[in-house]
């Protein structure tokens, strides 16, 4: 039922706050960035300190360099502290480690400016929680900032200061491997959760001995590779940029984020790297990011790769004048800008400027007054029973029950005998997925070992791996056949190793790696009850399992406690509550393929002459948004308005969502907006707001949302920030498709 909302314009523009600060024209710069704020004091001994600085000593804080895979630092790290010439390590890590190092530059320098330590603690340190594509399927951003303040805890235990984290690229493109370590294809649900762990990871105050200098990476449009595959080129408008990929890096930037790192890739025929425009024009002109950017690994150096620098000289003037203020691994700015200098190739008030730039965070981050760590912490600071009841806490939440026909999960407790088959079933280091820290698989829990553990002596586990995760052949479907056939109900674990995503992990078919599709059919030929638990750090592609299996969940790379976290699902000490944060799709040649798509002037119809595929449906496998629960939930009551507009010019949306089941559980009631007509091409809809509720049985809840006019506007052909008059639709709903639609005009 539609009812027609007209709210009148004019009151609406004259009352919005908004309307005082549009974002900038395309042709428009803001001179003062809004979020920069000087700190006499701070500024006063960042210029004392810099005056002093030998242009060598400059270049040592812009100079990044890896340590060993194993946390050690190399010898040559020594003298180059002790010379004032390493400004920060990636990898260097534990206390003695840390120490030592540190006092080469903290006691052994003529300036006494410490390093800085950084690592990839993507998801977790030595505890790992879910791979981010996965909490961000909890729709819980209070549990992604609790997650990363653990994080961030145990980090700093080994002496870092800083995490090369949170990876916020928007990613529509499931063959791309790194789509594991973000947050999938949604700007909005990309901004919320960049907001959650830039706050997890740094806090209020980023010097408290227990929090790590942030990073948003990679910037910008890395997801956006073409053909998924990993390091290619991207060539995006001005218009998905800013709509698509840019939010969620705002967004980390108003939460305070103290490092930027530019990407690998080439955008729109500048690489990330050398682009002034993202780099400078948008991140500190428009923004007013007030940290430094750290290149990505040698991405300077490969400037030269892309063919627009000619030598290591002209990679590194580019690269410094666009706005990268840290090399990463590559010399460049260390054996290059001197000689820039002398020649006048490179102005020292650019050197200066970054260095500055880092000299302030060092400050910020307290490593001047408090440059090393208690050895003793980590000892007691990792794998703490807390972490790990969070890691499973986090793990099942993030998990997506993608089917449950004839309501066959949760599993009773009481069978008489189960069978666990497949290649990952007894798998400890796919479950902790890639980019793990220093996690180790022996720290982890199988999903085999979670079921057993569930269970106890009192129910017979029969396990049979079946066929390896890829390549080998259909030896061992027998045994895995017979396993299932002595059982009352069978649990087949298949997905991805961990190394099958990530970084450099592209896949061209994402379809279940090897013989695991045979094994899934053959195992359920045997008749009985079956469930198909998926490990797996990027959609796939099961068309028949999704039609055949009855019970399907998404447990992704769930980390040290995935096999707990996934018994309690299982058996339903935990109601899944997880909503996908990205497409699956039915074939990786609808790819890309994602909710908030374009209409295109012939959207798919019936007839012939529309945009559709000959050999599959348009639609996903599974959309956006979509994820079951062991109870129902049913939304009613959506209104919008309520007695008008308020002065700040907001929408307030409310809808009332029941759980209609006999069990508890969540929901996420998503809100959608729909611009029916506006000056520029809009998608169907937009995700602007969401809510995790818990419902006893038969208990409603009304929640309320208020929608802005960043929610209802959009950048006209000038890349103006407006709202303009028109039809717009608002969707309450548990998924991207479906749900509860209200009307209403702007005249
Ligand atoms: C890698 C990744 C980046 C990571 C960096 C340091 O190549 O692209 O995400 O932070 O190098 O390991």
């Amino acid at each position: 039922m539609k009812r027609a909302c007209v709210l009148a314009v004019s009151a609406w523009l004259a009352s919005a706050a908004w309307a005082q600060s549009p974002a900038p024209a395309k042709d428009e710069r803001r001179t003062a960035a809004p979020r920069v704020v000087r700190d006499a004091a701070l500024e006063a001994r960042v210029d004392a300190l810099l005056r002093r600085m030998t242009l060598e000593e400059k270049l040592g804080q812009l100079q990044q360099l890896d340590g060993e895979a194993d946390g050690r630092f190399r010898p040559e790290h020594l003298e180059l502290a002790r010379a004032g010439r390493l400004g920060s390590t990636l990898n260097v890590r534990g206390a003695a480690q840390v120490n030592e190092l540190q006092k080469a530059a903290v006691e052994g320098s003529r300036l006494k400016v410490p390093v800085l330590f950084g690592f990839d603690v993507i998801h977790g340190y030595r505890t790992v929680f879910p791979i981010p594509l996965a909490e961000a399927a909890s729709f819980d951003p209070e549990l992604a900032e609790a997650t990363a303040r653990a994080a961030a805890a145990e980090s700093a235990a080994v002496g870092l200061k800083w995490t090369f984290a949170p990876m916020v690229d928007v990613a529509r493109d499931p063959r791309w491997g790194r789509v594991s370590e973000g947050a999938g294809e949604d700007p909005y649900l990309g901004s919320v959760m960049a907001r959650a762990r830039v706050r997890g990871f740094q806090g209020d105050d980023v010097s408290r001995e227990d929090r790590v200098i942030a990073t948003a990476k990679h910037w910008v449009a890395y997801g956006a590779a073409e053909a998924g595959r990993d390091y290619n080129t991207t060539d995006v408008s001005e218009r998905a940029l800013r709509e698509i990929h840019f939010p969620p890096f705002e967004a980390a930037v108003d939460a305070g984020v103290g490092t930027f790192m530019s990407a690998f890739n080439d955008v729109d025929g500048t690489p990330a790297t050398a682009n002034r425009f993202t780099l400078t024009r948008v991140l500190r002109e428009e923004w007013g990011f007030d940290g430094f950017v750290v290149s990505d690994y040698t991405s300077v150096l490969e400037l030269i790769k892309h063919g627009i620098a000619a030598d290591e000289a002209e990679a590194a003037r580019k690269a410094l004048t666009a706005g990268v203020d840290v090399e990463m691994v590559s010399r460049t700015f260390a054996q290059r800008l001197p000689d820039l200098v002398r020649s006048g190739g490179v102005p020292v008030a650019t050197i200066d400027q970054a260095v500055r730039r880092i000299l302030r965070l060092k400050i910020r981050a307290g490593i001047f007054e408090r440059p090393y760590v208690d050895a003793g912490r980590e000892q007691t600071a990792l794998l703490t029973p807390e972490s790990r009841q969070l890691a499973r806490r986090a793990a099942a939440r993030s998990m997506v029950l993608l089917r449950n026909e004839g309501g066959l999960l949760p599993l009773r407790k009481d069978l008489r005998t189960l069978a666990v088959v497949g290649p990952l079933a007894d798998d400890r280091k796919a479950v902790i997925g890639a980019w793990s820290g220093d996690g180790k698989a022996e720290d982890a829990v199988s999903i085999l070992a979670g079921i057993q553990a569930a269970l106890g002596a009192s129910v017979p586990v029969v396990h049979a791996k079946g066929c390896e995760i890829e390549g080998g052949g259909d030896e061992g479907f027998a045994a895995a056949v017979e396993a299932a056939k002595q059982a009352d109900a069978v649990v087949l674990v298949v997905g991805e190793a961990a190394e099958m995503s990530g970084e450099a992990a592209s896949r061209s078919v994402i379809d279940l790696p090897g013989r695991q599709l045979d094994l899934v059919r053959a195992v359920h030929a045997a008749g009985k009850p079956t469930v198909v638990l998926l490990v797996t750090g990027r959609p796939l592609t099961f068309p028949w399992i999704a039609e055949n299996v009855p019970a399907v969940l998404l447990a992704w790379q769930g980390g040290t406690e995935a096999g707990s976290a996934a018994a309690d699902v299982l058996f339903g000490d935990t109601n899944p509550g997880g909503k996908l944060p990205i497409t699956f799709p039915r074939s990786v040649g609808q790819v890309p393929i994602y909710y908030a798509h374009k209409r295109t002037g012939r959207p798919p119809a019936e007839d012939k002459w529309n945009s559709k595929y000959l050999d599959v449906p348009v639609t996903p496998q599974f959309p956006f948004g979509h994820g079951l629960s062991y109870t129902t939930f049913e939304l009613s009551g959506l209104t919008l308005g309520g007695t008008g507009i308020t002065a700040s010019g907001t929408l307030p949306v409310q809808v009332t969502v029941r759980n209609t089941g006999s069990r508890a559980g969540d929901e996420v009631v998503q809100v959608y907006v729909t611009d029916v007509a506006a000056s520029v091409t809009r998608p169907v809809k937009q995700l602007r707001a969401f809510e995790r509720v818990s419902l006893a049985p038969g208990e409603s809840k009304t929640l309320a949302f208020t929608l802005g006019p960043r929610d209802l506007g959009l950048l006209d052909a000038r890349f103006r920030w407006t709202v303009e008059p028109g039809e717009f639709r608002i969707t309450a709903a548990t998924s991207s498709e479906g749900g509860l639609t209200e009307a209403f005009t702007l005249r």
